[in-house]
């Protein structure tokens, strides 16, 4: 998911560009604004956490995009193409090192499992 920072940013397509050209198969794109509710749902894992209200707050401040993307070993082969959640860690050219410029305005956001994967996926696409 592309977030509201990286919209902001206007490189959304930039980001869709770099997954296409590193073999990602895109199988669904859509672009939503979350309710506040949608928001807290989508990271309920995250409702203890000193962060939650901040990330909710920013994930619902402007629009985000829902990408599908499809293969062998995904969860992990995007987790390491998108690099570390805080952009000051991530590695040399990921999208979080490329585009993130906090921990909360990381730009982008993937599933950690097959199971968080189906749940977030719903959020976007119907099927
Ligand atoms: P994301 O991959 O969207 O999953 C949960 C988000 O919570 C994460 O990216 C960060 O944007 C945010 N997050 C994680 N840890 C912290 C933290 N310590 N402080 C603020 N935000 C955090």
């Amino acid at each position: 998911m592309i977030k509201p920072d990286a919209v902001n940013k206007r490189v959304i397509g930039k980001i869709i560009s770099m997954l296409e050209e590193n073999g990602f198969e895109i199988t669904g794109i859509k672009m939503k604004k979350f309710t506040k509710e949608e928001a807290q749902k989508f990271y309920e894992v995250h409702k203890e956490k000193p962060f939650f209200n901040e990330l909710v707050d920013f994930i619902t401040s402007g629009y985000v995009v829902g990408i599908r993307i499809e293969g062998e070993n995904i969860i992990d082969r995007i987790r390491s193409f998108i690099g570390a959640t805080d952009p000051k860690k991530a590695e040399k050219g990921t999208i979080r090192n490329l585009f993130g410029e906090s921990i909360t305005k990381n730009a982008v956001h993937a599933s950690d499992s097959l199971e968080s994967a189906i749940k977030e996926l719903k959020f976007f696409f119907e099927d």
